[in-house]
């Protein structure tokens, strides 16, 4: 695959963050952004500093690494070349098979495995309470997991990334649980799915398509609804917006002037070399649409990642980021430009250690992020903004959608394949009919929530909603500044699983005596 020139509309190397669309209509007097797809927290492959901060942090949950021989495609015959997928396991207190020890299993997203294994501290937490086994896939294509032996050939071209989608992941997820019991004698162990965010989404999925693989799943985060117009395009932006609205309006108001600022700034002679020196960018900026990106893609994580105490999960940050973001807009010296605010602003998402001397727009300047790919394949999830957003108003424009995918990949999306796939439209009589045993945990703050799961659907199908949530909090470890209502949010999904484990023993020992 051809790296992405920045200029093109769909900005597919920027900062592993947002997909970008750029609106083409010559009467907007908005800056030309428009139809953004905000990409999941999650890291690309490459090795970045943070990551390896992470990783360092949390080396107390202990793994062993292993590997796994899967077929490229399992929906054909095709004589492929097969890929070693990478998997973490940890048996240290597993129950074991004559008691039927559970299998916590993390349905592994677009990312290296143990970027997510090091943020999921709930799933190690309460492994040894089950006498649970714990087991971290990699998802295809991401990690170590690559096919064609390197990420290169890997991401080369549309015939290469052609098997990078949910249901060859989940097929795999379904192989190695079946292949690993086989090994370890433990046929007759319950398996539960965890996952957040697009695992999440695949947790959920695979209960629902492989209910004779696992018993039950906690989807946190997971937006299932968010496909064609299941829900309202302006969702996501909207609770992004909001977030900042509600910590401070003048804050908000200086975002939203900011935009307008920027686009005039921009047009000036040497308004692109001006724009490298006021945010410190280490090299001078090629277009608008990477500064617009750089600072939409932070408000956007802000949003997502607003925990309630520091965290360390995309960048280091304080507890509430986004209040200390509005302190630095609001609290400048009287006469401060909006531009220099602003600044001050993003500088607590970019650079809260005081490590950087300087901005790097592109951190992935391969391009080689499979979440753009799978974009363009299968998770085509609307987006706009609209009019009272802090965000420059914006309608979704498929048609540019499209052809972006085209001039980026060679490749046409199918946005109808996961509702027919997964389901989505009128998901809850779908899911009150033929499902169980499934946990949708959100918290209102996350953008993602809006397109998730947010009611009940039936006894064994349910949302657990927080207000002060951020995305997939409840995955993360257990620190001493948890919030009740945070504990308590655990304390259901606990129950629910012990739920599920006792139901699933009942009817064997029923189907033993028989
Ligand atoms: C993609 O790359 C592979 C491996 O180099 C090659 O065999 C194939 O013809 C390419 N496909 C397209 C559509 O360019
Ligand atoms: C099961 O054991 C076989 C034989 O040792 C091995 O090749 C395979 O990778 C194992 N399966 C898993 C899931 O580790
Ligand atoms: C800024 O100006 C406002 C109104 O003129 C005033 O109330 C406020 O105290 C000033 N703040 C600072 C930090 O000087
Ligand atoms: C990052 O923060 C440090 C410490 O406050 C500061 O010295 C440095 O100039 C900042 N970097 C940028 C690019 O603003
Ligand atoms: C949508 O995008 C296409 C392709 O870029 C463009 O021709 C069209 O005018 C856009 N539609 C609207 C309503 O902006």
């Amino acid at each position: 695959m051809a790296t992405p020139s920045l200029a093109t509309p769909l900005a597919l190397s920027l900062l592993h963050l947002l997909l970008v669309f750029l609106c083409h209509s010559s009467a907007s007097p908005n800056p030309r952004l428009s139809n953004r797809t905000p990409r999941f927290p999650a890291r690309s492959s490459l090795t970045t500093p943070q990551l390896l901060t992470q990783q360092q942090q949390h080396q107390q949950y202990r793994y062993e690494t292993r590997y796994f021989e899967q077929q490229l495609d399992h929906f054909s015959f095709a004589d492929l070349p097969t890929f070693r997928q990478r998997y973490l396991i940890n048996t240290e207190y597993w129950a074991g098979p004559a008691r039927m020890g559970p299998i916590f299993f993390y349905c592994g997203n677009e990312g290296e495995i143990q970027w997510f294994a090091a943020n999921t501290g709930f799933v190690w937490e309460i492994a040894p309470r089950f006498g649970a086994m714990v087991v971290f896939p990699e998802h295809r294509y991401y990690g170590e997991s690559m096919p064609y032996g390197s990420i290169d050939e890997a991401y080369k071209n549309a015939t290469t990334l052609a098997h990078l989608t949910a249901e060859q992941a989940l097929a795999d997820f379904a192989i190695l649980i079946t292949d690993l019991k086989k090994n370890l004698s433990a046929e007759a162990c319950p398996v539960v799915l965890f996952g957040g965010s697009y695992g999440g989404m695949l947790a959920a999925w695979m209960r629902l398509k492989y209910p004779h693989i696992a018993i039950g799943a906690l989807a946190s985060s997971a937006p299932v609804l968010q496909f064609e117009d299941i829900v309202p395009p302006e969702t996501f932006y909207d609770i992004v917006s909001n977030s900042f609205r509600r910590e401070s309006t003048s804050c908000f108001n200086t975002i939203r002037e900011s935009w307008g600022i920027l686009e005039s700034e921009g047009q000036k002679n040497d308004g692109l070399l001006q724009l490298t020196k006021t945010f410190r960018l280490c090299r001078k900026l090629g277009s608008m649409d990477d500064l617009y990106n750089w600072l939409e893609s932070a408000y956007s994580y802000l949003a997502m990642v607003n925990y309630p105490y520091p965290a360390n999960f995309m960048m280091p940050l304080p507890g509430d980021p986004i209040k200390e973001v509005c302190r630095k807009i609001d609290n400048c010296p009287n006469g401060t430009s909006v531009l220099d605010r602003l600044f001050a602003g993003v500088s607590v998402y970019y650079n809260y250690t005081g490590e950087f001397d300087c901005f790097q727009l592109d951190d992935d300047p391969h391009g080689l992020d499979g979440w753009n790919w799978q974009a363009c394949t299968e998770m085509v999830m609307p987006m706009s903004t609209k009019q009272d957003s802090m965000f420059p108003a914006s309608d979704y424009n498929y048609t540019s959608y499209q052809l972006d995918c085209w001039n980026s990949f060679r490749v046409k999306p199918r946005p109808k394949w996961i509702t027919t796939e997964f389901g989505g439209h009128d998901f809850k009589t779908a899911l009150k009919m033929f499902g169980s045993n499934i946990i949708f945990s959100n918290g209102l703050l996350d953008p993602w929530s809006g397109g998730s799961v947010l009611d009940d659907v039936s006894d064994s199908i349910v949302a657990l909603v927080t207000e002060k949530g951020a995305h997939h909090l409840d995955l993360r470890a257990v620190t001493a500044e948890d919030p009740d209502w945070l504990l308590e949010q655990r304390e259901s999904e606990i129950k629910l699983i012990r739920g599920w484990l006792h139901d699933y023993y009942d009817k064997k020992q029923a189907f033993f005596a028989m």
